[in-house]
Formats: structure tokens, C-alpha cells, sequence
């Protein structure tokens, strides 16, 4: 009785320890999904509150002139990319994903039938229409890339300084609706900063994945930077039908560009 009694004790108090730590893995998990959640909304209002430095960045003028980022071959390793982006064929309707100031929309125009212009900015979309002087073949869309439903099939997709803004929990289901966008035979091109980038960034390393950036007003912000491996990227496009290849430019950035050679598995071949 005694040894029973010790025994279903025992259990119990293992159940319970075991319900116990599972509870605490389960609120963990709760609370880390939850900071992520707000991460990525940190980040877009992190961007939409630099639109108005982010030209400056990207092309080293203003206060970024000298460069805080000192590269010297910025410039050139960055005009690597535009034409790369120019020699990857991407024609007929394109989706711009996350399209900024549209310094790449303005690279895409030269063979687009169209461009879809998304990005979760309204700031950055005022910026984009001066730059193209509101262009009529750009469509622009106001929408965070992930709850947005896609209400056509494209010829390409493209996304630049984008994918290191995808937390990984949202990876696969951000590469899975690139796949749904893109018509069979469809391309895709992008770029990104090499995970050298890495030692510029001021990283949280519980999560590996969240930046602290400050705008010149000193305001802070959390934002998700993930820099993915070569081989990450390319098995996860590989499994929504996507072959890819990437390049690097010799210290500063990759890019990729592709073809959707094959449909999706039935779990993501749903309707746009
Ligand atoms: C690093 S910038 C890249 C802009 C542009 N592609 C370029 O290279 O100049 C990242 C862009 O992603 C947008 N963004 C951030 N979170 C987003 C989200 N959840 N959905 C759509 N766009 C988002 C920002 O507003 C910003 O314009």
C-alpha cells in the first residue's frame, strides 16, 4: 500500500512537475511569440518614421555622407545589384514587396508592364510617388505584407533589403505567398546585406533576431533583423517550387534571383 501509495505520489508529483514545466515552456512560448508580434510592428513604425532619412541612407547624403556604415565600396557593390536586378528578366506585372522610397521601383519601371508597390508606409509610398512622379504603372498598396491577400497572379516578385525583416517563425509562410503571387515560370529577384551586416547591428541575443536602431531624434526602436544563411534561403524557396540562385557582392550584400519551376504542395496551393 505504502509502496503503491509512494508510487502514484510520486507519479503524480511527476505529472504534476512535468504539467507544471510544460505550462511554463507554454507561457514562454506565449510571451516570446507575443514580443515578436510587437517587434514587427515596431519595425514598420520604425520605417515609417525614418521614410524621411532613408533616401539619405541609402544614397550617402546628409548626415550619412560620411558614412556610418563606412564603406567604400558601398556604391559600387550596391550598383552590382541594380544590375544584377536589370540582367534577372523580371518583366510583365511585377509585385514590389516592401518598396520603400522606390529607389528599386524606378530600376523595375525600365521593363514592367507593372509594378504593384507594397509596403506597410504610407510615408515611404509619398516619397515613392514624388521620386516616379506618380507614374501610372505603378499601383501602390498601403498593407502589412503579412495579413495582405494577394488579388492577382504576378510574372515576378522582387524584394530588396527586405528578407532580413522577416522574423524566422514567419519565414515560410512569407516565402509560401511569394509562391502564391507567382504565376508558373514566374521570377523573382532580391537583395539583402550579407550577415557580415551582423557586427553593425546592436542584436539581442536571447532572440538572435531583434536590433536596437535609433533615429537621429534619439528615438529607439526594436526591430527584427534575421540574417538568414545561403542555405536557409534556398531550402526554403526550394519547397514552395521557387530554384534559386545567390551571389555575393564582395563584402556588403547578396542577391538572388529565381524561377517558380514547379506548383506548390497541395498545404499552400489554396486561391490568391
Ligand atoms: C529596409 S526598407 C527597404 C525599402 C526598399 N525595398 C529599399 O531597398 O529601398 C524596409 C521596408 O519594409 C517596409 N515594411 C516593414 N514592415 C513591413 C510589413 N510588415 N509589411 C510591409 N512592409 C513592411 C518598411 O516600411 C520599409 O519601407
Amino acid at each position: 500500500m505504502g509502496l503503491v501509495g509512494f508510487g502514484i505520489c510520486k507519479r503524480s508529483n511527476l505529472q504534476l512537475a512535468e504539467t507544471q514545466s510544460s505550462g511554463r515552456s507554454e507561457s514562454m512560448r506565449k510571451s516570446h511569440s507575443k514580443e515578436l508580434d510587437q517587434t514587427v510592428e515596431e519595425t514598420k513604425e520604425y520605417y515609417r518614421q525614418r521614410a524621411s532619412q532613408y533616401s539619405d541612407w541609402a544614397h550617402r547624403t546628409g548626415q550619412y555622407e560620411d558614412g556610418v556604415e563606412p564603406e567604400a565600396s558601398w556604391f559600387d557593390e550596391a550598383m552590382i545589384l541594380i544590375e544584377a536586378l536589370a540582367s534577372s528578366g523580371l518583366s510583365g506585372d511585377v509585385l514590389e514587396i516592401a518598396s520603400g522610397t522606390g529607389i528599386w521601383t524606378e530600376e523595375l519601371l525600365r521593363n514592367a508592364a507593372s509594378v504593384t508597390a507594397l509596403d506597410s508606409s504610407p510615408e515611404m509610398h509619398e516619397r515613392s510617388k514624388s521620386r516616379l512622379r506618380r507614374n501610372p504603372k505603378v499601383r501602390y498598396i498601403v498593407a502589412d505584407i503579412y495579413n495582405w491577400v494577394p488579388d492577382m497572379s504576378y510574372d515576378a516578385v522582387t524584394f530588396s533589403f527586405w528578407l532580413s525583416h522577416v522574423p524566422g517563425s514567419k519565414l515560410n509562410d512569407f516565402v509560401s505567398k511569394v509562391s502564391r503571387c507567382l504565376k508558373l515560370g514566374g521570377r523573382v529577384f532580391f537583395a539583402d546585406q550579407r550577415t557580415e551586416g551582423l557586427t553593425r547591428e546592436v542584436m539581442d541575443h536571447q532572440s538572435g533576431e531583434i536590433a536596437r536602431r535609433s533615429l537621429i531624434n534619439g528615438r529607439e526602436f526594436k526591430i527584427i533583423k534575421h540574417f538568414y544563411s545561403s542555405e536557409e534561403i534556398t531550402r526554403c524557396f526550394l519547397q514552395e517550387g521557387i530554384d534559386i540562385n545567390i551571389s555575393n557582392t564582395a563584402t556588403l550584400f547578396y542577391y538572388a534571383s529565381g524561377v517558380k519551376n514547379r506548383a506548390q504542395k497541395a498545404r499552400s496551393r489554396n486561391p490568391l
